[in-house]
């Protein structure tokens, strides 16, 4: 048994993270869960959103899910996903965006992964006024953070089979800052001859997606950008429920879907798991534990295929135990 941190989160989060817990139960996936609450939840218990217990857990298991995390109204918090990935250095923002069978969007057979640097640039929150009228908010780029990311993503397209990667800047506005970040790319590329490496505006590059997403292999961007584009790209595949996500360090890695805690469905029983549960699916994979991954995934594909059980979200009238019900017994005709 692996032991893994959950924070099943605010608003629909208990109920996806149950569904998950659920499902990869059925699938047999040795994993003890280690339950610690964060965000609203652990405010209302503690006064406190992001409690030490939640750091702790996390380094000591290196691995957790997450639900999505309100922050406590009233000002004075930063948010818990900010002091997660600062506190932990999750400075990785991984998504893989896939088209999924039987999901109605724009393209087919999109397969990109959108790299992003979680920890610097504008999200810094580095920010003071000057006089009444004016704020300057300054942008962070240090070149250990740019070799890191470079790093990372060139170690991913090798292990994960990846061919090419793109690096998306605005360096004709911010020479220094984006062309440091590009400088740092090509710097770590010379390592990974055999990976296909360009650089591209990132107008450009939002103009090539929205065209023809199938140019694009990996893309890789600094924070505020990689922000935007990874929910672009989700779009082209059906939106932010479909899409799973991770924020990824030297030490920890912690999966999560990217949407948020939907209060005006929380409780009702009817929030579409699939995001928590990709992103549950990648964790196991990057726990080693591939099989059960992929008997999972192909259970999911397969009720999303057939149609015949959906979210409300995606069009259809299941709630969540239904759709967790049909992959359960998706999974016990593929055993
Ligand atoms: P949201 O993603 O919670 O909701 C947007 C819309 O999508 C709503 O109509 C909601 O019902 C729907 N939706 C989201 N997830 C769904 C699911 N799994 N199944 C079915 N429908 C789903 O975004 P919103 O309203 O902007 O944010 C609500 C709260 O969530 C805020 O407090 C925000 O700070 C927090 N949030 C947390 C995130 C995280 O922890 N990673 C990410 C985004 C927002």
């Amino acid at each position: 048994m692996h032991r893994v941190t959950l924070i099943e989160g605010d608003g629909i989060g208990p109920e996806v993270t149950g569904a998950v817990v659920k499902i990869l139960a059925a699938a047999g996936a040795p994993i003890e869960w280690e339950r610690v609450p964060a965000g609203q939840t652990a405010y209302e218990l503690v006064g406190n959103p992001l409690p030490d217990a939640v750091i702790d857990s996390l380094k000591r298991n290196r691995v957790g899910l997450k639900g999505p995390l309100g922050t406590p109204k009233g000002g004075g918090f930063r948010s818990a996903n900010v002091g997660l990935r600062q506190s932990l250095r999750l400075s990785v923002g991984w998504r893989p965006v896939k088209s999924l069978p039987g999901i109605r969007s724009r393209y087919d057979n999109v397969d990109l992964v959108v790299l992003r640097e979680n920890t610097e640039g504008l999200y810094a929150g580095i920010e003071h006024a000057i006089g009444q009228d004016t704020v300057v908010s300054l942008k962070l780029s240090s070149r250990d953070a740019a070799l890191r990311i470079a790093r990372w993503a060139f170690e991913h397209a090798r292990a994960a089979g990846r061919t090419k990667i793109t690096v998306c800047h605005k360096k004709s506005v911010l020479p220094l800052g984006d062309g440091a970040f590009v400088d740092a790319f090509f710097e770590v590329g010379k390592d990974y001859p055999f990976v296909e490496q360009e650089e591209a505006s990132l107008d450009q590059v939002c103009m090539g997606l929205a065209e023809d997403p199938s140019g694009y292999d990996m893309l890789l961007l600094e924070n505020l950008y990689g922000d935007i584009l990874s929910d672009l790209c989700a779009g082209l595949v059906g939106g932010l429920g479909v899409v799973p996500g991770a924020n990824v360090g030297e030490h920890v890695a912690l999966f999560e879907a990217v949407h948020g805690t939907a209060p005006d469905i929380a409780g009702r029983g009817v929030a579409n798991p699939l995001a928590v549960l990709l992103s549950a699916l990648l964790m196991i994979e990057w726990m080693g534990q591939r099989r059960i991954a992929d008997r999972v995934r192909d259970a999911v594909h397969g009720v999303l295929a057939e149609g015949k059980v959906r979210t409300r979200d995606l069009g259809g009238t299941a709630d969540t135990a239904e759709f967790t019900q049909a992959i359960i017994d998706a999974l016990e005709v593929r055993a």
